[in-house]
């Protein structure tokens, strides 16, 4: 049983995703227009995915991969067109049912499968990668390293996931978006400095036979994401 903080943290994502935010996800993921600030937004989004896709072996034949807080399925369905045998889940109801409606008829590739749910919850096997691409962001720091332990109790490989940097200007940013009424906004980000996630990763005994490889910063106009690589010992 996870901890109430979480389950109400948790509770508030999903229904972000779920009604406030969806239209506007759903526009993000698309190849609609978007406003000048959104386009560096989508920008990002696309090097950030890039990148993690990038730190995947090249032959994904065979590859079980768990897309953790998949959205509208973007990565997912690119790994799966790499061969990988993806699953992929998200809290949104509405977001998935997205994903499913954009899948497309995958020929000669590996398996995609869908599923609504906690990442943390979800009780299908092992797999080689877990990745979770800005789907850890809204998490306090402990719960955020907390989600990481179980993650990696479920990858064999790798757990390749990302964090909102702590910079001075991403606190500028937040110190604006707190400024909005709390029916418009979005659950809180929760930065974090690279030191603190070393110690954090650090300090979680779970992850003791886990190490940190790659990093990468990524940041266009309003988007600013950290991308780490976990690998087993
Ligand atoms: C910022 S979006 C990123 C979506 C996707 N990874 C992408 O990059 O397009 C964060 C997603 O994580 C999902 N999420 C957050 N916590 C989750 C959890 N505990 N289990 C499953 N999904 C979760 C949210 O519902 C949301 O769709």
């Amino acid at each position: 049983m996870e901890p109430h903080s979480y389950i109400r943290r948790r509770n508030e994502i999903e229904s972000y995703f779920d009604g406030t935010a969806f239209e506007a996800w759903k526009r993000l993921t698309s190849e609609a227009p978007l406003g000048r600030i959104r386009q560096t937004v989508r920008a990002g989004r696309e090097e950030m995915r890039k990148t993690l896709l990038s730190w995947l072996p090249e032959d994904l034949r065979g590859v079980r991969i768990l897309d953790a807080g998949c959205g509208t399925g973007v990565l997912a369905q690119e790994a799966a067109a790499r061969g990988a045998d993806v699953t992929a889940t998200d809290l949104s109801k509405s977001l998935i049912e997205i994903a499913q409606n954009r899948r497309p008829k995958l020929f000669g590739c590996g398996q995609l499968e869908f599923v609504v749910g906690d990442m943390l919850e979800l009780d299908v096997g092992t797999f080689d990668y877990v990745v979770a691409m800005d789907s850890l962001i809204h998490y306090a720091p402990d719960h955020m390293i907390a989600a990481l332990a179980k993650l990696s109790q479920k990858a064999r490989r790798g757990v390749l996931f990302t964090y909102a940097p702590k910079t001075p200007a991403l606190a500028v940013m937040h110190a604006i978006g707190r400024a909005f009424p709390r029916s418009d906004r979005a659950p809180a980000i929760e930065p974090i400095s690279s030191f603190q996630m070393e110690k954090l990763l650090e300090s979680e005994p779970k992850l003791s036979g886990w190490y940190a490889c790659r990093t990468k910063r990524i940041a266009s106009g309003f988007y600013k994401s950290q991308a780490m690589e976990l690998l087993a010992e």
